[in-house]
C-alpha cells in the first residue's frame, strides 16, 4: 500500500515526436508533476516543461540496450508512488498502443496504486499523416490492423499470421517491423496479397528528419537493400497509400530524435 494515499500514477501518451502533438491533458499533467518516468522516443522539449523540483527518471533504451527491464521499471513506479504525489510515466505515442502501458497499469493496479491512462497520438496514424497518407479511405476498404513487426516472419513458432493477414485486412500499419520487413513481405505475397501493392515506409516522421519511402510489396527487398529503412519507422502496407494528399501534410517538428539520447538522466 503506498504511504501517500492519494499519490497517483499517470500513464501519459506524449505522441508520436512533435510535441505541439501532445495533448492537453498530458501537458498539463507534465507541467505540474513531481516525478516523470521517461522512454527514449520522448521529445527532450516536453521534459523541460516540468518544475524545477521535478525529479527525471530515464528507462528507456540506449543504443538497444535497455536501461531498466520492464520488471525494474514497474517496481520504480510503485516505490516513486510511496515519495511522490503526482508521477507521470511518460511514453511515447500512446502508452496502450505496444507501449506496455496495459502491463504498467495491471501491475500499479496489483499494488493498489492509483492509475490513470492519458491517451496520444500514436506513430501508426501520425508518422503517415504528415506525409499526407491516410491509414483508412473507403474507397479501398474497410478495415485496417496496426500489428508489431518484431517477431520474424519466417519462424513457424511466431503468433502472427502474416498469411492470414493477407486475406483479412484491407490496410496494414506495422510497427516495430524494419529488421523482419523482409520476411514479412514475403509472407504476405505467399498468403495472397498483391505484389503490386503499395508500400510506405515512415522513418521519424513528425519530426526534422523525417523521410517517406514508397515502394511495392515485391521492390521491398530492393528497397531495404539500399540500406536507407531505418528505425523508427511505420510501414504502411495497402492501396490507401495511393490516396497519398502531399498537400495536406502538417509541417514538421525541428525536434529529432537524435537530442533525446544525448538527454542523459537528470535530476534536476
Ligand atoms: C515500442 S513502439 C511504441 C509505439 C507507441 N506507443 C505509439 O503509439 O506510437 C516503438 C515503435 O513505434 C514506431 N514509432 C514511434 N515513433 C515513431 C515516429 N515518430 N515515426 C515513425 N515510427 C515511430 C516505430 O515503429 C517504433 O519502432
Amino acid at each position: 500500500m503506498n504511504k501517500l494515499h492519494d499519490s497517483k500514477v499517470y500513464l501519459v501518451g506524449a505522441g508520436p515526436g512533435d510535441p505541439e502533438l501532445l495533448t492537453l491533458k498530458a501537458y498539463k499533467l507534465i507541467c505540474n508533476c513531481d516525478a516523470i518516468v521517461y522512454d527514449s522516443l520522448i521529445p527532450k522539449e516536453l521534459l523541460s516543461l516540468t518544475t524545477i523540483k521535478c525529479r527525471h527518471f530515464f528507462v528507456g533504451k540506449r543504443r538497444s540496450q535497455k536501461i531498466l527491464s520492464q520488471k525494474q521499471i514497474n517496481k520504480l513506479l510503485v516505490e516513486l508512488s510511496r515519495d511522490y504525489k503526482c508521477i507521470v510515466r511518460l511514453k511515447g505515442g500512446d502508452p496502450f498502443m505496444f507501449g506496455r502501458g496495459g502491463e504498467e497499469a495491471e501491475y500499479l493496479n496489483l499494488n493498489n496504486i492509483n492509475i490513470e491512462v492519458v491517451p496520444g497520438v500514436t506513430s501508426g496514424i501520425a508518422a503517415p499523416a504528415y506525409f499526407g497518407i491516410p491509414i483508412s479511405h473507403r474507397k479501398v476498404g474497410s478495415s485496417i490492423t496496426f500489428i508489431t513487426g518484431h517477431e520474424n516472419a519466417a519462424d513457424e513458432k511466431n503468433r502472427t499470421k502474416w498469411r492470414n493477414l493477407a486475406k483479412t485486412s484491407d490496410g496494414i500499419v506495422i510497427y516495430m517491423g524494419i529488421k523482419n520487413l523482409r520476411s514479412i513481405s514475403e509472407e504476405l505475397i505467399l498468403g495472397g496479397l498483391q505484389k503490386e501493392t503499395p508500400v510506405a515506409i515512415i522513418y521519424q516522421g513528425t519530426l526534422s528528419q523525417q523521410k517517406c519511402y514508397k515502394t511495392t510489396l515485391e521492390s521491398l527487398p530492393q528497397e531495404i537493400a539500399r540500406d536507407r529503412i531505418k528505425s523508427p519507422s511505420i510501414v504502411v502496407i495497402g492501396k490507401v497509400v495511393n490516396h497519398q494528399v502531399l498537400k495536406c501534410a502538417p509541417k514538421p517538428s525541428n525536434f529529432k530524435f537524435e537530442d533525446i539520447k544525448i538527454h542523459e538522466l537528470v535530476t534536476k
